[in-house]
């Protein structure tokens, strides 16, 4: 379904993915573990689209991003994947409700069809007391279910974590992260999970680990 074949990406003279393989079939959980700096977050921007890689592809079901033209690749983005990044980053001008609404108003749901799913998806989290709240007014906890609710309201077929939970303290963290698991599962998409939790790898079908922007051999 999404595969990289042999990806290298440099900042100036400094090689963030030095040939990284990756495979992700329907349905799959891979986490994407490794040490601060080793190229992880440079992996998901490369699968996600975000960013070019220097070298290698990136293949979305048979099509190769890089060479699609930016209007089809901004399109597979908006449709096809949902990205929840370690701080919230939601429009801080909109509120929690109208952040959530988004994907689905940019695919040509009507609004209110929009709000009633955003709002269903803000219940589950616990923050649909806070929807119509702009996200400065907010905790960092909250703000970051509102996030997390806006990566999977349109159901989108491949949801890209990076390390969603980082900023949160841990118990928080961990209610995100149960919540993230469970929408991921019930609309049947796939999750790239970024993490440095070697606990969360347990929840993974797969576990890529990187070491200095290569995957790491010795993995099982
Ligand atoms: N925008 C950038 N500009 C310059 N160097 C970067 C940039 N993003 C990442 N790097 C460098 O690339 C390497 C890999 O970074 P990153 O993918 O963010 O690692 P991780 O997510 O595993 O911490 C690091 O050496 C980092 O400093
Ligand atoms: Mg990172």
């Amino acid at each position: 379904m999404l595969s990289a074949k042999n990806i290298a990406l440099s900042f100036g003279a400094t090689p963030a993915l030095r040939g990284v393989d990756f495979e992700l079939r329907s349905g799959e959980c891979v986490t994407v573990v490794g040490p601060s700096g080793s190229g992880k977050s440079t992996l998901l921007f490369c699968l996600a689209g975000i960013l070019t890689p220097d070298r290698g592809e990136v293949t979305w079901q048979g099509k190769p991003l890089s060479r699609l033209d930016d209007e089809t690749r901004a399109a597979i983005r908006l449709r096809d994947f949902g990205i929840v990044l370690q701080f919230a980053r939601l429009v801080p001008e909109l509120s929690l409700l109208e952040n959530v609404m988004l994907p689905l108003l940019l695919t040509g749901a009507r609004r209110r069809e929009a709000a009633r799913r955003a709002l269903h998806l803000l219940e589950r989290l616990g923050v649909a007391t806070h929807a119509d709240r702009r996200p400065a007014q907010v905790s960092g906890g909250q703000a970051q279910r509102a996030a997390i609710a806006r990566a999977v309201v349109h159901e989108p077929t491949v949801v890209f974590a990076d390390e969603p939970t980082g900023a949160l303290d841990r118990q928080t963290g961990d209610v995100a992260l149960r919540m993230l698991f469970e929408l991921v599962e019930e609309s049947g998409s796939s999750l790239v999970m970024v993490t440095h939790d070697e606990r969360l790898a347990t929840r993974a079908t797969r576990v890529i680990r990187l070491a200095d922007g290569r995957a790491d051999p010795t993995e099982p």
